[in-house]
């Protein structure tokens, strides 16, 4: 076997040959993990989740349906399921802080994420073309070993994402129903749009998931008859919406962000929502 050819990559953190702006999307991408990072440490433990009066700002009542924000959905403090609901529990403990460990195990071991962060955060890569930090070519990749371990429980953490996901398909019910102030039937509010697509965009990032790829027929050696040609069909299906994994990874994470901001300025009376239809 002939030796490796050895690419002339300038050496030295960053030094590069390229004349495009390489730079551009990695720091996006930090910017925005970091953003997301710190709204979610300040709506968690800083903001608060009541108003001076009491009222609720995770959620809002619009004639008898209830919006509620994609942060805090589910809310298990609310559920029979456990006695939560009448758990006396210390007033800094909120039904987000109880159940964010799974959409944070989720989209932290997700084949997609771990691209982004190595690059992002580790420089490792840093770029194509592109020089690494000495210390990367000092300890080099080593695989998913000591804590990148947990990466390997990704599978796991989807299980636990299909449940919240199915709960998120329940909580829009839940926006169109409307029983009060004259107004009784089934319909739609903004708050059914905002919640609809926040649920719509975490499918699609469920469903064009790795490891669900893998599940529905990646792990079958061939698919010819009966069950296992039912799920070679399912794997190409899925192999599709995979394609833009990246995509719904974003635009889902955002949204829950920006549905939280709706229920929070129309809790704290910036903004209104209205009955859109009803019959
Ligand atoms: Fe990204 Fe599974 S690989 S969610």
């Amino acid at each position: 076997m002939g030796e490796g050819i050895k690419l002339p990559v300038l050496n030295g953190l960053g030094r590069t040959n390229r004349i495009d702006n390489w730079w551009s999307k990695p720091m996006a991408m930090g910017i925005g993990l970091t953003a997301a990072l710190i709204y979610t440490v300040w709506r968690l433990f800083l903001y608060g989740t009541e108003t001076a009066n009491g009222g609720s700002l995770i959620s809002y009542e619009l004639h008898g349906s209830t919006v509620m924000s994609p942060i805090f959905s589910p809310n298990v403090l609310e559920w029979n399921l456990f006695g939560l609901n009448e758990w006396n529990h210390p007033e800094w403990v909120n039904a987000a802080i109880l159940v964010l460990w799974i959409p944070f195990g989720f989209r932290g071991t997700c084949y997609y994420m771990r691209r982004v962060y190595y690059r992002t955060f580790f420089a490792s890569p840093t770029a194509c073309w592109v020089d690494e930090p000495d210390i990367n070519k000092a300890i080099g990749y080593k695989g998913e070993k000591r804590l990148f371990i947990f990466n390997n429980l990704h599978r796991y953490f989807l299980y636990a994402a299909m449940i919240i996901l199915v709960i998120k398909w329940w909580d829009v019910t839940h926006t169109i129903h409307f029983t009060e102030d004259g107004i009784n039937g089934y319909g739609a509010s903004i708050g059914t749009f905002v919640m609809g697509l926040e649920a719509f965009l975490l499918t699609m990032y469920v469903t064009s998931c790795h490891a669900l790829r893998h599940l529905a027929g990646g792990m079958l050696d061939r698919w010819t008859t009966g069950i296992s040609r039912a799920r070679g069909v399912l794997f190409g299906k899925i192999s599709v919406l995979n394609r833009s994994h990246g995509f719904w990874f974003w635009t889902s994470l955002i949204f829950v962000f920006l549905g939280d901001l709706w229920v929070l300025a129309v809790a704290e009376g910036h903004l209104s929502d209205m009955v859109l239809f009803h019959v």
